[in-house]
């Protein structure tokens, strides 16, 4: 009875520490992308539409599995040979090569020279955040750690610099006024930032915004990058969603590394292959000599062994066998080039209800001009909460909506309710 006693007070003594411990922890906001899924879930009216999530749906609003990664799928199902050992800490080396391949170009002089560090990482956002602790500990800041993101950019961008002690600042980048790029401002922070200042570039669709600076435009941004020795972080999570061509997406990225720019690349399978959950995706950093890039591995691998000792092999063993047999990369880039149509097709659709069936008042050519998954409609905060209050339209504050969720069944229904909404 005495020890049963003694049992009960310990532990509600034990309670009432970790009550006290965990006291002063404040309650975070939730993840507003998950938030408004959550919200479009609970929804039950019947017509519905879900424009906020960042993937790739099909007509009747599916998940997609892309036909390649199904026969991928099967092709590891039955190989006899693997096993579930660990991968190597830099992971899956047929991975990481081809995948360098794919974003910077098997010709490129980085490849050949034998100068690029891959990792195979938790997808996109695995590498953003190797790529900035690797920073964090060895970039040669000129003052203190910050990063340049443009103005607006993902949301995760911030934690993720944050979290590793680099400050984000913002770069002029978005355009109100003509719903696109201020260009004019983006160069301005180029020049007015202290040389050897870090700028992260969204490769190619840029996320919110849809809007991606031109060959020209790159090129006139590449010129002053070079002279005040900025280091350029680029982010490719879409490569091959905005044009459907794996390489017209690369171009940014490629035309940086034959500048001889310093710079990296996260790099990400989740988009353009379906992967989401599988994690899929790599962090490149390109050197200036083979030397240099081992060095550059060797303190990656570091980094990398005490975060995830080593990353999964189920997704980078299926994007390894789609990028190393020809027959499948066919196939991939012909997958990728159903989903980049249908989202064009989605946006010349919603041009023409907009212009000449509704004549909703504006100019709506920012909706063709744009590219990738994402709009930026151009709408203010209180119209895009009307639509999701009033409309059960779900779409981000800043009025951000995602072309994947449109398709034939609802995109009709979706022009009207933003021509309401724009009217009032
Ligand atoms: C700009 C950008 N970077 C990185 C990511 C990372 O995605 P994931 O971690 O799923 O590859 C996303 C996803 O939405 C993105 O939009």
């Amino acid at each position: 009875m005495a020890t049963r006693l003694k049992q009960l007070i310990s532990h509600f003594s034990e309670n009432e520490m970790s009550a006290e411990l965990w006291q002063n922890v404040p309650l975070a906001p939730p993840d507003s992308i998950f938030q408004l899924t959550a919200a479009y879930k609970a929804d039950t009216f019947k017509n519905k539409v879900n424009l906020g999530v960042g993937a790739y749906r099909d007509n009747d609003n599916k998940p997609w599995v892309l036909p390649v990664v199904k026969k991928a799928t099967s092709i590891l199902l039955n190989d006899e040979a693997l096993d579930h050992e660990y991968l190597p800490i830099l992971g899956l080396k047929d991975f990481t090569s081809a995948a360098a391949k794919l974003i910077i170009g098997s010709d490129s002089p980085a490849i050949k020279e034998d100068r690029v560090v891959s990792a195979q990482t938790i997808s996109g956002t695995g590498a953003n955040h190797l790529g900035a602790l690797f920073l964090s500990k060895f970039y040669k800041w000129n003052g203190p750690a910050k990063v340049y993101l443009s103005n607006p950019t993902w949301a995760n961008h911030h934690a993720i610099f944050k979290n590793v002690g680099i400050e984000p600042v913002d770069y002029a980048y978005y355009d109100p006024k003509t719903i696109g790029l201020d260009f004019n401002g983006f160069i301005e922070a180029l020049k007015n930032a202290p040389d050897r200042s870090v700028f992260l570039l969204h490769a190619c669709a840029h996320n919110p915004t849809g809007i991606d600076p031109t060959q020209e435009q790159w090129k006139a941004i590449a010129e002053v990058i070079g002279a005040k020795k900025h280091y350029s972080f680029f982010d490719c999570a879409y490569q091959g969603f905005a044009s459907g061509d794996l390489d017209k997406d690369a171009w940014a990225v490629r035309y940086f590394v034959e500048q001889g720019l310093p710079l990296l690349v996260c790099q990400s399978f989740a988009k353009n292959a379906g992967l989401y959950g599988e994690r899929v995706g790599a962090l490149h950093i390109v050197s200036s000599d083979r030397e240099t890039a081992n060095r550059v591995g060797s303190q990656v691998s570091v980094l990398q062994r005490s975060e995830i000792s080593n990353p999964p092999s189920h997704g980078a063993r299926l994007v390894s066998l789609i990028l190393n047999d020809a027959g499948l990369f066919e196939e991939w880039k012909r997958d990728i080039q159903t989903m980049a149509g249908r989202i064009i097709d989605m946006r010349k659709e919603l041009h023409r209800l907009l212009t000449e069936e509704l004549r909703t008042p504006g100019n709506w050519d920012h909706i063709v001009n744009q590219i990738g998954m994402f709009s930026f409609t151009g709408i203010q905060p209180e119209q895009s909460k009307a639509l999701v209050e009033k409309s059960h339209i779900y779409l981000t504050g800043n009025g951000r909506i995602s072309m994947a969720g449109l398709n034939s069944h609802n995109i009709r229904y979706f022009a009207g309710e933003l021509d309401g909404v724009v009217r009032k």
